[in-house]
């Protein structure tokens, strides 16, 4: 990311009978004040960040307070098992004590995990109040900020008890992802490259022809603005996933499989299974709907160059990712739904492609 700072692009983003605006640029961080007080109804705001994030969770307080707005700053340990019941409940008592009423705000500053943990928390806190996300990774800017969904996880599962909630505000500062470690940039990459091939060959040829990651901050608002109007623009038509929505698990059914199986943590991380899943849905695509292989080729190269894997470790069993796969959460009674692609740009979802078909996308990942 190069230094240049300055206010980007704006949009409006619609989804259901809800509209909010979305600011991208570099330094926006320091305007967050600016950007809230106008549109908050009260002068309260509860900003949740982990302690990944602490240098950029105390610019964004000071620059809510510079604007007359009161800042009650609650942090959990950076980590997914901060996303549970237990944070929600201590964030939640945090809030009652300082006062945060009815009228006031729940500000996320962090990745996806603090982004799903505060906007759940922003949903139940006295039956929801107003939410502003503030992503400050690839993959909270590109995905879990935009489409309203908000979860915590039980031991049981991930993401089992949530609440959709949309956000009144989301700012996205690129700057902040100068001190994003490269493996969470890359993993983040993962899902960009999704939305390429839901968009079409036009972003993905644009793909193709970037610098590898992060380069300039200017690129990478115009990359990030272009994930968002995917996602949204999808989301919009389908708030509730009945339909269109599931287009967006591209890549995601052998990647929850393959993470799954490697025990999530220290085996392949979220972006990193779904770069493989994303190579094995394209075998799938070109062996069942007349899927070019050259998209393959170009999506392989441009994984790759971003340090992402394209090739699965020979220890990961087949079996294993394929049992994991069925017990998946979006598992439909005995069917495996899989998003696979007609062409760049047009995707269909699947019900239960051929278990052998299946078996033979995973086992060409080994190369
Ligand atoms: N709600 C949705 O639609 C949705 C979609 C996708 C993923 N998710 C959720 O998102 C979570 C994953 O999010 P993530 O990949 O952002 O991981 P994360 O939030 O756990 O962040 C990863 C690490 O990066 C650190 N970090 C964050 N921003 C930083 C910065 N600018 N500089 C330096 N370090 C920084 C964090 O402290 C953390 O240690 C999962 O819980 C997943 O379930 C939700
Ligand atoms: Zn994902």
């Amino acid at each position: 990311v190069s230094t240049a700072v300055g206010a980007g692009p704006t949009r409006t983003i619609r989804i259901g009978g809800h509209a909010y605006p979305l600011h991208l640029g570099g330094g926006l961080i320091d305007a967050l004040g600016a950007l809230w007080s106008p549109l908050a109804a009260g002068r309260g705001v509860l900003l949740v960040s982990d302690d990944g994030v602490d240098a950029l969770a105390a610019r964004a307080a000071a620059s809510l307070e510079a604007a007359g707005l009161r800042v009650i700053r609650v942090g959990v340990p950076a980590g997914e098992a901060s996303k549970s019941l237990g944070q929600v409940e201590r964030i939640c008592r945090a809030a009652a004590v300082e006062g945060l009423r009815r009228d006031d705000a729940v500000m996320a500053v962090g990745g996806g995990m603090v982004g799903d943990l505060a906007g759940f928390v922003a949903a139940a806190y006295q039956r929801g109040v107003r939410l502003v996300h503030v992503p400050t990774t690839l993959l909270a800017m590109v995905d879990s900020a935009i489409g309203g969904k908000t979860a915590v996880d039980l031991p049981e599962g991930k993401n089992y008890v949530g609440a959709f909630w949309q956000p009144e505000l989301v700012v996205m500062d690129v700057t902040a992802l100068e001190t994003l470690p490269a493996r969470e940039l890359a993993c983040g990459f993962a899902e960009v490259v999704k939305y390429a091939l839901l968009r079409g060959s036009d972003m993905l040829a644009r793909l193709r022809d970037r610098p590898p990651l992060p380069g300039p901050c200017e690129a990478l608002t115009d990359l990030v603005l272009e994930c968002v109007e995917q996602k949204a623009a999808v989301v919009a038509s389908d708030e509730r996933e009945a339909g269109p929505r599931a287009t967006l698990n591209l890549g995601h059914t052998v990647g929850h499989g393959i993470e799954a199986a490697t025990g999530y943590g220290d085996g392949y991380l979220h972006g990193e299974a779904v770069s493989l899943g994303l190579l094995a849905a394209l075998r799938l695509s070109e062996r069942h709907e007349g899927l070019h292989p050259a998209v393959r080729e170009v999506t392989r190269e441009i994984l790759d160059r971003h340090g992402l894997p394209t090739r699965l470790r020979p220890d990961v069993g087949v079996d294993e990712v394929l049992a994991a796969m069925g017990r998946d959460k979006k598992a439909q009674a005995g069917a495996l739904n899989m998003v696979l692609l007609a062409a760049p740009g047009r995707p269909l979802v699947r019900r239960s492609p051929p278990l052998p078909s299946v078996r033979a996308a995973i086992e060409e990942l080994r190369g």
